[in-house]
Protein backbone atom coordinates (compact mmCIF):
# COMPACT_ATOMS: atom_id res chain seq x y z
CA UNK A 1 0.00 0.00 0.00
CA UNK A 2 1.52 3.38 -0.94
CA UNK A 3 1.59 6.02 1.92
CA UNK A 4 -0.28 9.20 1.14
CA UNK A 5 1.87 12.17 0.30
CA UNK A 6 1.27 16.28 0.76
CA UNK A 7 -0.26 18.44 3.20
CA UNK A 8 -3.33 17.55 4.34
CA UNK A 9 -3.72 14.39 2.40
CA UNK A 10 -5.74 11.55 4.67
CA UNK A 11 -7.14 8.34 2.89
CA UNK A 12 -9.86 6.12 4.44
CA UNK A 13 -8.58 3.35 6.72
CA UNK A 14 -9.43 -0.27 7.33
CA UNK A 15 -10.77 -0.75 10.91
CA UNK A 16 -8.03 -2.41 11.78
CA UNK A 17 -5.44 -0.19 10.24
CA UNK A 18 -3.31 1.32 13.36
CA UNK A 19 -1.43 4.17 11.45
CA UNK A 20 -1.73 7.63 13.60
CA UNK A 21 -2.37 10.84 12.38
CA UNK A 22 -3.52 14.18 13.39
CA UNK A 23 -6.65 16.02 12.49
CA UNK A 24 -6.20 19.52 11.81
CA UNK A 25 -7.53 20.42 15.31
CA UNK A 26 -4.56 18.03 16.72
CA UNK A 27 -2.01 19.78 14.11
CA UNK A 28 -2.43 23.28 15.43
CA UNK A 29 -2.38 22.50 18.92
CA UNK A 30 0.18 20.03 18.96
CA UNK A 31 2.04 23.11 16.47
CA UNK A 32 2.04 25.29 19.33
CA UNK A 33 4.17 22.97 20.82
CA UNK A 34 6.86 23.02 18.55
CA UNK A 35 10.05 24.48 19.03
CA UNK A 36 11.88 27.05 16.22
CA UNK A 37 15.83 27.44 17.26
CA UNK A 38 16.26 31.23 17.63
CA UNK A 39 19.13 32.23 19.61
CA UNK A 40 21.76 29.71 21.22
CA UNK A 41 20.86 27.64 24.52
CA UNK A 42 22.78 25.50 26.52
CA UNK A 43 22.00 21.72 25.78
CA UNK A 44 20.20 21.25 29.00
CA UNK A 45 17.46 23.85 28.00
CA UNK A 46 17.35 21.53 24.54
CA UNK A 47 16.06 18.71 26.13
CA UNK A 48 13.50 16.59 24.90
CA UNK A 49 12.21 19.07 22.15
CA UNK A 50 11.03 18.44 18.70
CA UNK A 51 12.39 21.58 16.43
CA UNK A 52 10.34 22.54 13.50
CA UNK A 53 12.88 24.23 11.20
CA UNK A 54 15.71 23.96 8.28
CA UNK A 55 18.61 21.86 9.87
CA UNK A 56 20.46 24.38 8.25
CA UNK A 57 18.65 27.15 10.05
CA UNK A 58 18.99 25.78 12.90
CA UNK A 59 22.54 24.91 12.91
CA UNK A 60 24.26 28.13 14.09
CA UNK A 61 22.00 27.64 17.48
CA UNK A 62 22.76 24.34 18.05
CA UNK A 63 25.06 23.32 21.16
CA UNK A 64 28.90 21.86 20.60
CA UNK A 65 29.57 18.54 22.60
CA UNK A 66 25.97 17.75 23.75
CA UNK A 67 25.17 14.53 22.13
CA UNK A 68 26.20 11.29 22.75
CA UNK A 69 24.18 9.45 20.00
CA UNK A 70 23.65 11.21 16.54
CA UNK A 71 21.23 9.12 14.47
CA UNK A 72 21.60 10.71 10.75
CA UNK A 73 18.71 9.64 8.17
CA UNK A 74 18.97 11.77 5.89
CA UNK A 75 17.61 12.15 2.79
CA UNK A 76 18.96 9.89 0.18
CA UNK A 77 19.92 11.05 -3.16
CA UNK A 78 16.61 10.23 -4.64
CA UNK A 79 13.51 12.05 -5.67
CA UNK A 80 11.25 12.27 -2.81
CA UNK A 81 8.50 13.99 -1.39
CA UNK A 82 8.28 14.75 2.10
CA UNK A 83 4.75 15.81 2.64
CA UNK A 84 5.04 18.38 -0.19
CA UNK A 85 8.55 19.46 0.98
CA UNK A 86 10.64 17.69 -1.80
CA UNK A 87 13.96 16.44 -1.96
CA UNK A 88 15.64 16.10 -5.51
CA UNK A 89 18.03 13.72 -6.66
CA UNK A 90 21.32 15.33 -7.76
CA UNK A 91 24.18 14.86 -9.25
CA UNK A 92 26.73 12.79 -7.45
CA UNK A 93 29.10 15.91 -6.30
CA UNK A 94 26.54 18.23 -5.50
CA UNK A 95 24.62 15.06 -2.90
CA UNK A 96 28.67 14.93 -1.30
CA UNK A 97 28.63 18.88 -1.05
CA UNK A 98 25.28 19.00 0.42
CA UNK A 99 26.05 15.70 3.05
CA UNK A 100 29.54 17.48 3.69
CA UNK A 101 27.78 20.58 5.07
CA UNK A 102 25.38 18.26 6.99
CA UNK A 103 28.08 16.84 9.16
CA UNK A 104 30.09 20.17 9.19
CA UNK A 105 26.39 20.96 11.28
CA UNK A 106 26.19 17.57 13.31
CA UNK A 107 29.85 16.16 14.20
CA UNK A 108 30.27 18.83 16.49
CA UNK A 109 27.37 18.42 18.02
CA UNK A 110 28.97 15.18 19.79
CA UNK A 111 30.27 14.67 23.08
CA UNK A 112 34.36 13.61 22.74
CA UNK A 113 32.94 9.68 23.41
CA UNK A 114 30.00 10.33 21.35
CA UNK A 115 28.82 7.78 18.11
CA UNK A 116 26.76 8.49 14.74
CA UNK A 117 24.93 6.17 12.52
CA UNK A 118 23.74 6.81 9.23
CA UNK A 119 21.48 5.37 7.56
CA UNK A 120 21.69 5.49 3.59
CA UNK A 121 20.79 3.20 0.56
CA UNK A 122 23.94 1.52 -1.38
CA UNK A 123 24.22 4.24 -4.05
CA UNK A 124 24.16 7.01 -1.51
CA UNK A 125 26.55 4.98 0.77
CA UNK A 126 29.18 5.27 -2.11
CA UNK A 127 29.31 8.88 -1.60
CA UNK A 128 29.16 9.20 2.10
CA UNK A 129 31.50 6.43 3.24
CA UNK A 130 34.44 8.52 2.07
CA UNK A 131 33.12 11.43 3.73
CA UNK A 132 32.33 9.92 7.52
CA UNK A 133 35.97 8.08 7.00
CA UNK A 134 37.49 12.44 6.81
CA UNK A 135 35.63 13.30 9.80
CA UNK A 136 34.85 10.24 11.94
CA UNK A 137 36.08 6.38 12.70
CA UNK A 138 34.22 4.43 10.75
CA UNK A 139 33.94 1.31 12.82
CA UNK A 140 31.08 -0.91 11.13
CA UNK A 141 28.44 -0.69 8.22
CA UNK A 142 25.19 -2.85 9.33
CA UNK A 143 23.41 -3.90 6.43
CA UNK A 144 19.48 -4.05 7.48
CA UNK A 145 17.15 -6.53 5.27
CA UNK A 146 13.53 -4.70 4.68
CA UNK A 147 11.80 -7.33 3.41
CA UNK A 148 10.20 -5.49 0.79
CA UNK A 149 11.60 -3.67 -1.86
CA UNK A 150 10.42 -3.26 -5.82
CA UNK A 151 11.92 -6.15 -8.20
CA UNK A 152 13.53 -5.28 -11.26
CA UNK A 153 13.25 -6.44 -14.59
CA UNK A 154 16.84 -6.20 -15.49
CA UNK A 155 18.85 -6.16 -11.74
CA UNK A 156 19.07 -7.26 -8.62
CA UNK A 157 15.50 -6.10 -6.18
CA UNK A 158 16.82 -3.87 -3.67
CA UNK A 159 15.90 -4.28 -0.23
CA UNK A 160 18.59 -3.77 1.91
CA UNK A 161 19.78 -0.65 3.14
CA UNK A 162 23.19 0.33 4.87
CA UNK A 163 23.84 1.62 8.36
CA UNK A 164 27.01 3.15 9.06
CA UNK A 165 28.39 3.44 12.40
CA UNK A 166 31.00 5.91 13.27
CA UNK A 167 32.57 7.48 16.69
CA UNK A 168 33.98 10.52 17.32
CA UNK A 169 37.25 8.89 18.87
CA UNK A 170 38.32 5.49 19.99
CA UNK A 171 37.44 6.01 23.19
CA UNK A 172 33.35 5.30 23.13
CA UNK A 173 31.04 3.58 24.66
CA UNK A 174 29.13 0.27 23.59
CA UNK A 175 26.77 -2.11 25.25
CA UNK A 176 26.86 -5.38 23.46
CA UNK A 177 24.52 -7.22 26.14
CA UNK A 178 21.89 -4.67 25.76
CA UNK A 179 21.12 -5.65 22.03
CA UNK A 180 21.82 -9.47 21.88
CA UNK A 181 19.26 -11.14 20.05
CA UNK A 182 16.87 -14.64 21.48
CA UNK A 183 17.09 -16.48 18.70
CA UNK A 184 15.33 -20.39 18.89
CA UNK A 185 18.42 -23.30 18.93
CA UNK A 186 19.00 -25.42 15.82
CA UNK A 187 21.51 -27.31 16.89
CA UNK A 188 21.06 -27.85 21.05
CA UNK A 189 24.64 -29.55 22.09
CA UNK A 190 24.97 -30.28 25.56
CA UNK A 191 28.36 -30.50 27.53
CA UNK A 192 29.46 -34.16 28.79
CA UNK A 193 27.16 -33.63 31.67
CA UNK A 194 24.01 -33.30 29.67
CA UNK A 195 23.73 -29.22 30.18
CA UNK A 196 22.57 -27.14 27.48
CA UNK A 197 25.58 -25.42 25.93
CA UNK A 198 25.29 -21.98 25.79
CA UNK A 199 21.32 -21.52 25.28
CA UNK A 200 18.31 -22.08 27.99
CA UNK A 201 15.60 -24.71 27.75
CA UNK A 202 12.47 -23.79 28.78
CA UNK A 203 8.82 -25.18 28.06
CA UNK A 204 8.23 -22.74 25.63
CA UNK A 205 11.27 -23.93 23.63
CA UNK A 206 14.79 -23.95 23.64
CA UNK A 207 16.78 -20.31 23.01
CA UNK A 208 20.15 -18.75 22.85
CA UNK A 209 21.04 -15.12 22.82
CA UNK A 210 23.74 -14.88 20.46
CA UNK A 211 25.99 -11.73 20.15
CA UNK A 212 24.10 -8.85 17.18
CA UNK A 213 26.29 -9.47 14.23
CA UNK A 214 26.46 -6.61 11.44
CA UNK A 215 23.43 -8.03 9.05
CA UNK A 216 20.00 -7.46 10.47
CA UNK A 217 17.34 -9.87 9.03
CA UNK A 218 15.08 -9.47 12.31
CA UNK A 219 13.46 -6.10 11.83
CA UNK A 220 10.37 -5.37 9.58
CA UNK A 221 9.27 -2.01 8.24
CA UNK A 222 6.65 -0.15 10.19
CA UNK A 223 2.85 -1.28 8.27
CA UNK A 224 -0.68 -0.54 8.51
CA UNK A 225 -1.25 -3.05 11.39
CA UNK A 226 1.22 -1.63 13.67
CA UNK A 227 0.79 1.74 16.26
CA UNK A 228 3.73 3.13 15.48
CA UNK A 229 2.87 3.80 11.56
CA UNK A 230 2.75 6.91 10.36
CA UNK A 231 1.87 8.01 6.61
CA UNK A 232 5.25 9.30 6.51
CA UNK A 233 7.24 7.52 3.18
CA UNK A 234 10.38 6.78 5.15
CA UNK A 235 10.24 5.89 8.10
CA UNK A 236 12.32 3.63 10.45
CA UNK A 237 11.24 0.58 13.04
CA UNK A 238 11.45 1.62 16.39
CA UNK A 239 13.27 -1.46 16.96
CA UNK A 240 16.29 -0.53 14.59
CA UNK A 241 16.59 2.60 16.74
CA UNK A 242 15.96 0.89 19.84
CA UNK A 243 19.17 -1.23 18.84
CA UNK A 244 21.45 1.83 18.22
CA UNK A 245 20.12 3.51 21.19
CA UNK A 246 20.73 0.74 23.48
CA UNK A 247 24.31 -0.04 22.18
CA UNK A 248 25.59 3.66 21.95
CA UNK A 249 23.71 5.19 24.78
CA UNK A 250 23.44 4.88 28.67
CA UNK A 251 20.34 5.57 30.20
CA UNK A 252 19.93 9.27 30.61
CA UNK A 253 22.21 9.99 27.82
CA UNK A 254 21.01 12.18 24.85
CA UNK A 255 20.63 11.61 21.18
CA UNK A 256 20.00 14.00 18.31
CA UNK A 257 18.45 13.19 15.25
CA UNK A 258 19.08 16.38 12.61
CA UNK A 259 16.26 14.38 10.48
CA UNK A 260 13.87 13.73 12.51
CA UNK A 261 10.74 12.69 10.45
CA UNK A 262 7.71 11.06 12.15
CA UNK A 263 9.89 11.11 15.53
CA UNK A 264 10.96 7.39 15.17
CA UNK A 265 14.56 8.29 17.53
CA UNK A 266 12.72 10.70 19.72
CA UNK A 267 10.28 8.17 20.71
CA UNK A 268 12.58 5.55 20.98
CA UNK A 269 14.25 7.81 23.13
CA UNK A 270 11.98 8.91 25.56
CA UNK A 271 11.19 4.68 25.78
CA UNK A 272 13.73 3.87 26.73
CA UNK A 273 14.76 6.41 29.33
CA UNK A 274 17.25 8.65 26.90
CA UNK A 275 16.86 12.94 26.33
CA UNK A 276 16.66 13.69 23.06
CA UNK A 277 16.72 16.38 20.80
CA UNK A 278 14.98 16.61 17.51
CA UNK A 279 14.90 18.85 14.45
CA UNK A 280 12.45 18.32 10.96
CA UNK A 281 11.72 20.69 8.93
CA UNK A 282 7.82 19.66 7.71
CA UNK A 283 5.33 20.73 10.48
CA UNK A 284 3.06 17.49 10.00
CA UNK A 285 5.67 15.03 10.32
CA UNK A 286 6.72 17.14 13.51
CA UNK A 287 3.42 16.93 15.00
CA UNK A 288 3.31 13.59 14.09
CA UNK A 289 6.00 13.23 16.14
CA UNK A 290 4.57 14.58 19.24
CA UNK A 291 1.70 12.90 19.10
CA UNK A 292 3.83 9.76 19.28
CA UNK A 293 6.13 10.88 22.03
CA UNK A 294 2.23 11.62 24.01
CA UNK A 295 1.16 8.12 23.53
CA UNK A 296 4.83 6.83 24.59
CA UNK A 297 3.84 7.83 27.95
CA UNK A 298 1.05 5.66 28.02
CA UNK A 299 2.79 2.88 26.27
CA UNK A 300 6.53 2.41 26.67
CA UNK A 301 6.63 -1.17 25.04
CA UNK A 302 8.85 -1.37 21.09
CA UNK A 303 7.51 -4.15 18.75
CA UNK A 304 10.14 -7.11 18.93
CA UNK A 305 11.81 -5.78 21.92
CA UNK A 306 10.31 -7.48 25.23
CA UNK A 307 11.46 -7.55 28.75
CA UNK A 308 15.17 -6.25 27.65
CA UNK A 309 15.13 -9.15 24.83
CA UNK A 310 15.53 -8.89 20.87
CA UNK A 311 13.55 -11.49 19.30
CA UNK A 312 14.46 -12.59 16.20
CA UNK A 313 11.56 -11.86 13.33
CA UNK A 314 8.25 -13.69 13.46
CA UNK A 315 8.91 -14.96 16.74
CA UNK A 316 5.30 -12.84 18.41
CA UNK A 317 3.65 -15.78 20.18
CA UNK A 318 6.80 -16.76 21.72
CA UNK A 319 7.42 -13.26 22.93
CA UNK A 320 3.94 -13.02 24.63
CA UNK A 321 4.71 -16.41 26.61
CA UNK A 322 8.32 -15.63 28.10
CA UNK A 323 8.15 -12.97 30.11
CA UNK A 324 11.10 -11.50 32.29
CA UNK A 325 14.83 -13.33 31.45
CA UNK A 326 18.62 -12.68 31.60
CA UNK A 327 18.58 -9.63 29.43
CA UNK A 328 16.47 -7.68 31.53
CA UNK A 329 19.53 -6.80 33.58
CA UNK A 330 21.87 -6.53 30.37
CA UNK A 331 21.35 -2.61 29.89
CA UNK A 332 21.94 -1.83 34.04
CA UNK A 333 25.23 -3.50 33.79
CA UNK A 334 25.89 -0.65 30.46
CA UNK A 335 24.90 1.58 32.91
CA UNK A 336 28.16 0.62 34.72
CA UNK A 337 30.06 2.27 31.52
CA UNK A 338 31.50 0.40 29.05
CA UNK A 339 34.12 2.61 27.48
CA UNK A 340 36.51 1.14 24.99
C1 LIG B 1 14.61 9.82 5.73
S1 LIG B 1 13.52 10.89 6.49
C2 LIG B 1 13.72 10.54 8.22
C3 LIG B 1 12.69 9.56 8.71
C4 LIG B 1 12.76 9.30 10.20
N1 LIG B 1 13.96 8.57 10.55
C5 LIG B 1 11.54 8.55 10.70
O1 LIG B 1 11.68 7.45 11.26
O2 LIG B 1 10.42 9.04 10.52
C6 LIG B 1 14.30 12.42 6.29
C7 LIG B 1 13.54 13.58 6.88
O3 LIG B 1 14.36 14.74 6.76
C8 LIG B 1 13.52 15.86 6.56
N2 LIG B 1 14.39 16.90 5.98
C9 LIG B 1 14.91 16.96 4.72
N3 LIG B 1 15.71 18.03 4.59
C10 LIG B 1 15.71 18.67 5.79
C11 LIG B 1 16.36 19.82 6.29
N4 LIG B 1 17.18 20.55 5.52
N5 LIG B 1 16.15 20.18 7.57
C12 LIG B 1 15.32 19.44 8.38
N6 LIG B 1 14.66 18.35 7.94
C13 LIG B 1 14.87 17.95 6.68
C14 LIG B 1 12.42 15.34 5.66
O4 LIG B 1 11.25 16.15 5.77
C15 LIG B 1 12.23 13.92 6.17
O5 LIG B 1 11.17 13.84 7.10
Amino acid sequence: MRKPSGPGMTRERAPRNRTLSCSDQEILGFSQSLRRLTECLTADALDNVVANQDLFEAAEFLPKGFADLVVIDPPYNLSKDFNGQAFKARGKDEYSSWFEAVLEIVVPTLTPHGSVYVCSDWKTSILIAPLLEKRLRVRNRITWEREKGRGARANWKNNTEDIWFCTASDSYYFNVDAVKLKRKVIAPYRSDDGQPKDWEESADGNYRLTHPANFWSDITIPFWSMSENTDHPTQKPEKLIAKLILASTVRGGCVFDPFLGSGTTAVVAKKLGRRFLGVEQNTEYCCWALKRLEAAERDSSIQGYVDGIFWERNSLSHQKVDRGGPAASAESAGDLGLFK
